[in-house]
């Protein structure tokens, strides 16, 4: 492998860790270095799995130009850091969301101008406009919503959202950065050559996510269930648990990003859509049944009816255009990721009660 030293921006999050360590176990002779403030709670206990893997981790803000100054051999970065809520600035300022999501990510430019390093960025499904997403025609059976074969939105089908989707207007905050970076990418590229490939990732889920209510929503209903003193809600969309996301597990991602780095010469200047896919999707209802299922549990799920800002009825990722090229298709289901977060909660209980019961 061609990178020798890689860099992996918000390191000590649920992506980038997973990567990180999956990277290390494929190569251990390669050098990998993180960079993380740790603002995000769980990722110090993402840190010391790091190091013990021999993983270089440095507690640094990509908001700032000093934090890379000292980086002059990198040869690829994973750009994974990121205020991931699709409610950041909400109820304040949105001034962390911006600074890290937006200009974190030129400051992963200007390092790459000077290093020539290529990226991988890990963008988002949420860079879709939200009015065109709910206006996507749907039937709704007794647990979830489901694309209507009679579509006439474009870039629709009953496999998912492809890249011809429509890019509308507003996209929430979080999807308006990252829809940014993908733009400051492409300037990048034609001015300065700048090599990178773009995921638009669905919901990445599995464990060492340190889901809440605003992200992370896998974690967050298994944990619920494992540590039943705090309540869940249905909200939105009637509060029947109806709206629907497809799942990818780490380890799919990690074959496909493996798949990406081994061609990408071939692959450079591409954007994907990158998700679990329409046989991996699931309703709300639905993931209650498999908590349920796995941990023997029932809790009361209240609901809410009214639909918050910027939510989405449902999203699935159409990822065509990466399996033609590639011929991967993710493995991994619904079960097994919530069988996997199931797992490790319960192997470690003692550090994850402090956040996930408190
Ligand atoms: N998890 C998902 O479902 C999902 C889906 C689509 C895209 N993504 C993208 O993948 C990337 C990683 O997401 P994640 O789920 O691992 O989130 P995460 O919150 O677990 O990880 C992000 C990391 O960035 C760090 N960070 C935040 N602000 C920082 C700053 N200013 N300087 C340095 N570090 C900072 C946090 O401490 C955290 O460890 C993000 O870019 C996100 O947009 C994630």
């Amino acid at each position: 492998m061609r990178h020798k030293h890689i860099l992996i921006t918000g390191g000590c999050g649920f992506v980038g860790s997973s990567l990180a360590l999956r990277l290390k176990e494929k190569f251990p002779q390669n050098r990998i270095t993180t960079v993380d403030n740790l603002s995000r709670k769980g990722s110090e206990l993402n840190r010391v799995r790091l190091l013990e893997a021999g993983i270089e981790c440095k507690k640094d803000d990509v908001r700032y130009a000093e934090t890379f100054t000292s980086f002059d051999s990198v040869d690829l970065i994973l750009d994974c850091a990121a205020e991931p809520s699709v409610l950041a600035g909400k109820d304040g300022s949105p001034l962390y969301a911006l600074e890290t999501n937006l200009w974190g990510t030129v400051q992963v430019l200007e390092l790459a101008r000077r290093t020539n390093a290529e990226i991988i960025f890990l963008s988002s499904s949420r860079v879709y406009p939200v009015r065109e997403l709910n206006a996507i025609k749907i039937i709704e059976t007794d647990t979830r919503f489901k694309i209507d074969p009679a579509q006439t939105m474009p870039g629709v089908t009953e496999r998912g959202i492809s890249e011809e989707f429509p890019m509308g207007k507003e996209r929430t905050l979080y999807g308006a950065t990252k829809l940014s970076s993908e733009m400051l990418i492409a300037e990048y590229a034609l001015l300065y050559g700048t090599r990178a490939i773009i995921n638009r990732c669905g919901v990445i889920a599995g464990p060492w996510q340190f889901g809440k209510v605003d992200q992370g929503i896998a974690v967050l209903w298994m944990a619920r269930h494992i540590f039943s003193n705090q309540k869940l809600s249905y909200i939105g969309w009637g509060g029947e648990g109806k709206q629907v996301r497809d799942f990818l597990h780490p380890d799919d991602l990690f074959d496909a990003l493996s798949y990406e780095l081994e061609n990408f010469d071939a692959l450079v200047g591409n954007t994907f859509n990158l998700g679990g896919g329409v046989s991996h999707s699931v309703s709300l209802q639905e993931l209650t049944q498999i908590c349920e299922k796995i941990t023997g549990r029932n809790i009361v799920i209240d609901s809410v009816p009214e639909t918050r800002w910027g939510d989405v009825r449902l999203y699935i990722s159409d990822n065509l255009r990466f399996e033609k090229i590639s011929g991967l298709k993710p493995k991994r289901g619904v079960e097994v990721i919530m069988s996997d977060i199931h797992t490790w909660i319960i192997n470690h209980k003692d550090i994850l009660s402090p956040i996930f019961a408190a």
